[in-house]
């Protein structure tokens, strides 16, 4: 994966073409979480993450936070294999079926259970890793470090949620680089 300076990343991301493909999706899980009950809030506005996806080219995406899969399919647009992870057993059978319909080649594993008890059963390292499961926890570093390539991108949002405190603890974090785009972290390791 190419590594664009972060500065010039997240800079170039405000000049994006905002057409949404996938805005179905977005609407379904607004109705969805109307009944359900549920956190299931998409993501507000999946275009900054295809730009991020075009800039840097990843080939193997994890996401952590499915709901019912409208940035699985932002990612997989790119051609990228994404692994996704979800607790909520309803939200995985809806995001299996909204990801057959709005991205059938199969580049998408909808995976169920707790993000802890998943991440050590991947056989896999990541270029990028999507963290959108409410607020980041506290020890969501060194557990995505282990699973990112080398090279890799950390992208998380839900910055603000619960405190906020996630956005103070990467900033001042000597082991990564971070820069902040609309509600995004965008983040290497040095
Ligand atoms: C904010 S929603 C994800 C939105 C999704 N990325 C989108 O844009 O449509 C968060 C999702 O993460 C799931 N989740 C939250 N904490 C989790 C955990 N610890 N393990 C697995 N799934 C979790 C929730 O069930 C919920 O569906």
């Amino acid at each position: 994966m190419s590594r664009p300076p972060l500065s010039d990343l997240v800079g170039g991301l405000t000049q994006r073409d905002r057409t949404d493909p996938y805005r179905w999706i977005h609407d379904a899980t607004d109705q969805h979480r109307a009944q359900h009950g549920c956190w299931a809030y998409p993501y507000q506005d999946g275009s900054i993450l295809g730009a991020l996806r075009d800039a840097l080219r990843p080939i193997r995406v994890l996401e952590l936070g499915t709901a019912l899969g409208y940035t699985a399919c932002w990612w997989a647009a790119g051609g990228a294999r994404v692994d996704t992870l979800e607790a909520d057993p309803v939200h995985v059978q809806l995001a299996r079926d909204m990801i057959a319909q709005a991205a059938p080649w199969g580049v998408v594993t909808v995976r169920q259970g707790e993000f802890a008890d998943l991440m050590p059963e991947l056989d896999s390292t990541y270029d990028l890793a999507f963290f959108d499961g409410y607020a980041p926890p506290p020890d969501l570093l060194p557990t995505i470090a282990t699973r990112l390539a080398p090279d890799g991108t950390l992208v998380a949002t839900n910055l603000d949620l619960f405190g906020g405190g996630f956005r103070a603890d990467l900033s001042i974090n000597p082991a990564w680089h971070a820069a902040f785009v609309e509600d995004l972290a965008v983040a290497r390791r040095r």
